[in-house]
């Protein structure tokens, strides 16, 4: 009994003197901006002083919008809840938040553009940073779900949201709701496989709420992949779906190449040269209406093979393969769509083939 009295207080003092090893995965506190300022702090929609929202530090002109809220003729309609904040010209929020040094991080965030057409935000931990371009609208909604991610180089961060922005109207600026954090393993080539995380299963937060799909865009600027082992190339985001709010051919996870020829997926592979190798993977749709004839190129160094899908909206999937002699000791596989494709039942959001199930295997004796 004294025992098990000592072992239950040592485990209470370590849980007090080692606070949460890894911070559960979900929302920042007050992530969905839920609690708000207080009237006294507030002069119309504008929050006053630096401290008022529950949780985050803000500086600049930070709106506080209610969902409902009118701006000129534009209503504005929040995903999560019914708050979220606006970050006008070169506004910010910010939160510390407790982390394990060393280790990976993806952020999801839900954000809108309002007025402005070329809307960025900068989101950083200090020392990683990304400018997310906000011109596409994937969604017809005007919401989507960003991700992004960083490598903790503290056992305590501070997670920054800006709008570099310059607009004439100082209000103008992007709409931002529901932030949450995941911690991210990162993913080792087997000798089962030698891509990494070639399911896609280790990815970013998706809100059990949110059947948009989460958007993951190019890492020009940062070198942490919120899809580990995968990057994103070219110019637009590739977009990371589950299999709670959409079709997934293996799996929880895949990604859906949402942007024709300008999202690419890729990732460089260990090879031996004058090896024979085959990349197997699997292609389909999401069954979120997206119909009609895709192509998806899959690219093994100079080697490539065009996989046609006819999808018919429902969720389908079919594998292909593409068998190839490698050059170097390093060889980049890559994925994209021929054609940009729109669902056919809401002509504003583009969607496209699903991507799964990436495998690459060398074969012992190509001739057998
Ligand atoms: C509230 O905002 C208006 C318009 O910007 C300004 O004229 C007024 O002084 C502000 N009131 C307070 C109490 O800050
Ligand atoms: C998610 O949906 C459920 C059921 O509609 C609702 O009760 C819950 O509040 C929603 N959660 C968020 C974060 O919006
Ligand atoms: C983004 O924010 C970080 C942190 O404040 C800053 O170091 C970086 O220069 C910013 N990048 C751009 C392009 O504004």
């Amino acid at each position: 009994m004294q025992n098990a009295a000592v072992i239950f207080l040592s485990v209470l003092l370590s849980a007090a003197f080692h606070p949460a090893l890894s911070l559960v995965d979900g929302y920042l506190p007050n992530g969905d901006f839920e609690r708000g300022p207080k009237a006294s702090d507030m002069n119309g929609t504008v929050v006053k002083g630096p401290f008022a929202i529950p949780q985050w530090e803000i500086s600049g002109f930070v709106e506080y919008i209610k969902s409902g809220q009118k701006q000129g003729d534009m209503l504005l309609v929040v995903p999560e809840g019914a708050f979220a904040v606006r970050l006008g010209n070169e506004a910010s929020i910010k939160q510390k938040i407790k982390v394990v040094k060393g280790l990976y991080y993806s952020i999801t965030f839900s954000a809108a553009r309002t007025c402005a057409q070329e809307e960025r935000l900068n989101i950083s931990v200090a020392p990683d940073w990304g400018v997310l371009p906000m011109q596409t609208l994937y969604n017809s909604n005007g919401w989507d779900l960003y991700a992004w991610a960083f490598q903790a180089t503290a056992d305590e961060v501070v997670i920054l949201i800006h709008n570099p922005g310059e607009e004439e109207d100082p209000a103008c600026g992007p709409l931002i709701d529901a932030i949450a954090i995941k911690t991210l393993y990162p993913p080792k080539a087997s000798n089962d496989n030698l891509v990494k995380n070639g399911d896609f299963e280790i990815g970013p937060y998706v809100f059990p709420n949110a059947s948009s799909g989460v958007l993951v865009p190019p890492n020009i600027e940062d070198d942490h992949s919120p899809i580990p082992g995968w990057m994103v190339e070219s110019l637009k985001a590739v977009k990371y779906i589950d299999s709670d709010h959409f079709s997934v051919p293996s799996g929880k996870r895949a990604v859906e190449l949402v942007a024709g020829k300008e999202s690419a997926i890729a990732q460089v592979v260990r090879t031996i040269p004058g090896k024979t190798y085959i990349l197997s993977f699997v292609v389909g749709d999401a069954s979120n209406s997206c119909e009609g004839s895709m192509v998806v190129e899959a690219f093994a160094g100079k080697n490539t093979l065009k996989v046609p899908y006819q999808s018919k909206g429902n969720g389908g999937s079919k594998p292909a393969a593409l068998k190839f002699q490698a050059e170097s000791t390093r060889t980049r596989i890559m994925f994209l769509s021929t054609f940009y494709t729109m669902r056919s039942d809401d002509f504003s959001s583009l969607c496209g083939p699903v991507l799964d199930k990436v495998k690459l295997l060398s074969v012992r004796n190509p001739k057998a």
